[in-house]
């Protein structure tokens, strides 16, 4: 045994003198100090890693048996369901597996929102997370037009239709991306390549650097205190426990507990209420049969909504390209959150009434355009979705004047103080 050991630690002292191993180790792990008070909220994080492994490992499997063209598409998807051993499971790891991935990183965004979490010296954490958010995008959009059913076909035509509204070269550009003057074999051969090779590649450097640039500041925590404003004789932060073996013990719970209801979910639920995989896509691509009612995933529902929230040409442009500068505005707006608090506290706990107002007026107008977003244009009323629109921006838009005018309560020095 203590031979064994003799010649582990020896290989161990080998590797880490040309690779330091252990040095990262500690740094990341051991010896990073995380604030003791990490609650609920703080599990999305760890799943967000777990749901992207999975993506990726179900991925790949899945890469194995499908085929990118225009007539193979579908078929394979169908061949991987009926005759690839364990090919359902493969399939549902995939396709629950993303709606999964954006119902956690959707939590996990809105913990940066209620603590704060953006605000310096972790703006560049909070700008690398909208930049994986929008690789996430790009990945669920090409993955989705894969299996060539009715709805990847139809909602793949709405979208590169978009293209088409920008001025002057729309027409071109959206030729130029979909590689042909229809949604085909191009297309589908394109959006493979982008789908499990370039944008998952910059998934998993941005998910590296989001973690670099977390531990060079630390974790921020529910109480927005600065842990490293209070260290001990050892310089270790009085509030901090080591990530490991702390923290890596504690997160097994919520990834035992995430499984379980992903394999519920799974077993039990897969199409997810034609949410996870919409009813048209149990038929192949037709050209000739629009379905009924296009919507795209709903992870991107709240987007569409307010696309589809402006319905007046101005300016001698279309209500369309508006629209998309609507959309692309929503999304863009999130990356200033850090400058556009100008609050002196970070979380929630502490600021006034109208933040706390103003981000449950948010969430709720984000889940409303959600749910128009999936329904028909003619659901609700036509002033739904821009009132909600207008309640989105407000957030973010009022809230230079908000976080400044409003009373907030003092910060106690140390966690668990009060
Ligand atoms: C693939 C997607 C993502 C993965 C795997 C991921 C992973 C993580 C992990 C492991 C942490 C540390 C644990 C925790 O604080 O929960 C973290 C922290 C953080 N993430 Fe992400 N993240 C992702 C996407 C995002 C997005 C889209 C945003 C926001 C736009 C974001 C913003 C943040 C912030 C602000 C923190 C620091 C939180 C704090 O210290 O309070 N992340 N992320």
């Amino acid at each position: 045994m203590s031979l064994i050991k003799e010649k582990s630690t020896e290989l161990l002292n080998w590797v880490d003198y040309r690779l330091p191993v252990v040095k990262a180790f500690k740094t990341h792990m051991s010896e990073y100090y995380a604030p003791k008070n990490f609650n609920f909220w703080y599990f999305f994080g760890v799943l967000a890693i777990v749901a992207f492994v999975n993506q990726l490992a179900s991925g790949i499997w899945l890469t194995m048996f499908y085929t990118p063209t225009a007539d193979g598409a579908f078929d394979s998807i169908e061949y991987i369901m009926r005759d690839v051993d364990f090919g359902w499971l493969l399939r549902y790891m995939h396709s629950v597996g993303a709606s999964f991935f954006f119902i956690v990183v959707y939590l996990h965004i809105f913990r940066g929102m209620m603590y704060g979490s953006y605000k310096g010296p972790r703006e560049l954490v909070w700008v690398i997370g909208m930049v994986i958010y929008l690789m996430m995008m790009a990945e669920g959009f090409f993955g989705y037009v894969l299996p060539f059913g009715n709805m990847s076909y139809w909602g793949a035509k709405v979208i590169l239709s978009l293209a088409g509204a920008v001025p002057v070269v729309g027409e071109d550009l959206q030729i130029w991306v979909q590689g042909d003057f229809v949604i085909g074999g191009a297309t589908l051969s394109r959006f493979f390549a982008m789908h499990v090779a370039m944008v998952p590649l910059m998934l998993v450097v941005g998910v590296f650097l989001h973690l670099v640039a977390l531990h060079q500041v630390g974790s921020n925590n529910p109480e927005g205190i600065d842990i490293k404003a209070q260290k001990d004789e050892n310089g270790i932060p009085l509030d901090g426990i080591p990530f490991h073996p702390y923290y890596t013990v504690h997160d097994m719970v919520p990834v035992v507990i995430f499984f379980m209801i992903f394999a519920a979910a799974i077993f039990f639920f897969p199409g997810g209420g034609g949410y996870f995989i919409e009813p048209p896509n149990y038929t192949p691509a037709n050209n000739l049969s629009t379905p009924e009612h296009i919507a795209p995933s709903w992870y991107f529902t709240p987007f569409y909504a307010m696309l589809r929230a402006v319905t007046i040409d101005f300016l001698g442009m279309s209500a369309k390209f508006w629209g998309l500068v609507v959309m692309g505005g929503a999304i863009v707006i999130v990356f200033f959150l850090p400058w556009l608090d100008k609050s002196p506290v970070k979380s929630l706990r502490y600021k006034g009434p109208i933040s706390k107002f103003m981000l449950a007026t948010f969430a709720i107008s984000f889940l409303a355009l959600g749910v128009l977003g999936a329904k028909p244009a003619d659901w609700a009323p036509s002033w739904a979705a821009p009132v909600f629109t207008i309640i989105y921006f407000s957030y973010f838009i009022a809230m230079p004047f908000y976080t400044k005018i409003e009373k907030t309560k003092p910060v106690p020095d140390r966690i668990g103080a009060h």
